[in-house]
């Protein structure tokens, strides 16, 4: 079979490089892709953009491609999977309606509160005033979200009643007039990304990402600099109740609302001090660099769950199989992300990291005149395995010392959680 792969970040190479894996995929396409996409064997670029539905509906018929993956949620947001889905293409992720789990910060609590999922307690605003009443009354540290998608910009965890005021009056210009505020919660953050038919859900092995800029968790958020998966602090038990308590009745709330969600629900979690899982947020779609670590990880065909999930036929699908051992990605970022950065410079090294055993994932790269460069904030994503978590970071470490490039940055502390 042929598949098409919607966008052009790490995590868009990663599933293109998993699909590969599978003796029953032959090709893959990527609109737009990036330099690795570009580069890699069996796989091909089509200068696409991502929101071209009309486009992507007509190269996937030309190509005689069978399964289209979204990996963005901009274009989930803005209803792709509903515009092939009206054109009879076999696409996996979830309606326009079913993105605003992650599109509205306001509608997933709504469907969190329906469903009686742990979560924080949080309360939904259109006006400065009455939010700033309820700040001062609540004290802080308290968190204040953006309604809407803001590509990673629209949540400020203030630790003082000023700065959460100060958050109100610069949320509310930049967004569609609403903000939810809410409680702080403590604890660990996991990534638990789960695969629906709309009927069936199951989770894929858990991850935990590293948000910070900076070593030791400090400095400015940014889309990931790194990941690590399987996550010792989910037990077999506490997946369980993160399976019963969130994922379950989170798909019930959407088949209430006659919602027919088929693709990842992506559940952010904060494991409290007390070891209880509660929601921070959701997403629609596959995280980055999550992906980057679990996707690898995988020893299913992938695309037989996707196909599955498409075909709602979820549940026939026998347990999906994990490879053993650990997998850890370090992400290597242009000079200054995630402020300015300078793009074009030549990268070096990639096929030396790949031969130490790792898998270099491209995301913020082109190709240009046979030559791969930097295009984007997060460049690389290196992928490596070991029998254990010392190991794997070892060899990821390894294998970034090949790689070259004018200002590159990336963390030296990737995975030094996964002991806690
Ligand atoms: P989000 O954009 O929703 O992923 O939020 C960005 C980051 O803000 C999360 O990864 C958390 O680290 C933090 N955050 C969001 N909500 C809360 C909360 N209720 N309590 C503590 N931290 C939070
Ligand atoms: N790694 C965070 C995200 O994908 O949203």
């Amino acid at each position: 079979m042929k598949a098409l792969v919607v966008g052009n970040g790490g995590r868009e190479h990663a599933i293109a490089w998993t699909l590969l894996q599978s003796p029953n995929v032959k090709q893959v396409f990527c609109t737009p892709g990036n330099g690795g996409t570009a580069t890699m064997t069996n796989c091909q670029n089509l200068p696409v953009a991502v929101d071209n539905f009309a486009e992507i509906a007509r190269v996937v018929t030309e190509n005689h491609i069978s399964l289209v993956v979204v990996g963005p949620e901009v274009p989930l947001s803005l209803g792709i999977v509903d515009y092939l889905r009206q054109h009879n293409i076999a696409v996996f992720g979830p309606t326009k309606e079913g993105a605003q789990i992650e599109s509205s910060k306001s509608w997933a609590k709504e469907i969190m509160n329906q469903a009686n999922v742990p979560t924080a307690k949080s309360k939904t605003f259109t006006a400065a005033a009455a939010a700033k009443d309820y700040i001062r009354a609540e004290g802080a540290p308290i968190v204040v979200k953006a309604d809407g998608l803001a590509a990673g910009k629209g949540v400020i965890v203030a630790t003082t009643i000023d700065e959460a005021i100060a958050a109100v009056e610069e949320l509310l210009g930049k967004d569609s007039g609403k903000l939810v505020i809410e409680e702080f919660l403590t604890g660990s953050e996991v990534s638990v990304l789960a695969v629906t038919d709309g009927k069936t859900i199951r989770p894929l092995s858990p991850a935990q990402d590293h948000k910070r800029i900076g070593e030791g968790d400090t400095g400015k958020n940014t889309g990931g600099m790194g990941a690590y998966s399987p996550v010792p602090l989910i037990t077999a038990e506490l997946m369980q109740r993160i399976e019963q308590e969130i994922l379950q009745p989170t798909l019930e709330a959407l088949n209430k609302k006659n919602i027919d969600y088929r693709g990842v629900l992506y559940a952010g979690l904060m494991i409290t001090p007390a070891g209880d899982p509660k929601v921070i947020e959701f997403n629609c779609r596959f995280g980055d660099p999550e992906t980057q670590v679990v996707l690898p990880l995988l020893d299913t065909p992938l695309e037989q769950i996707l196909l599955a999930c498409v075909a709602q036929k979820l549940e026939q699908q026998p347990s999906f199989k994990w490879k053993a051992g650990s997998a850890v990605c370090v992400v290597i970022a242009s000079g200054g992300y995630p402020d300015a950065y300078e793009k074009g410079k030549a990268i070096a090294g990639t096929q030396a990291a790949t031969q130490k055993g790792a898998i270099v994932f491209h995301a913020g790269t082109k190709l240009q005149k046979k030559q791969i460069v930097t295009d984007g904030g997060r460049v690389l994503g290196i992928t490596a395995f070991g029998d254990n978590f010392a190991q794997a970071i070892a060899f990821a470490y390894d294998a970034v010392k090949s790689i070259q490039f004018e200002g590159m940055y990336y963390r030296r502390d990737i995975g030094h959680r996964y002991k806690q």
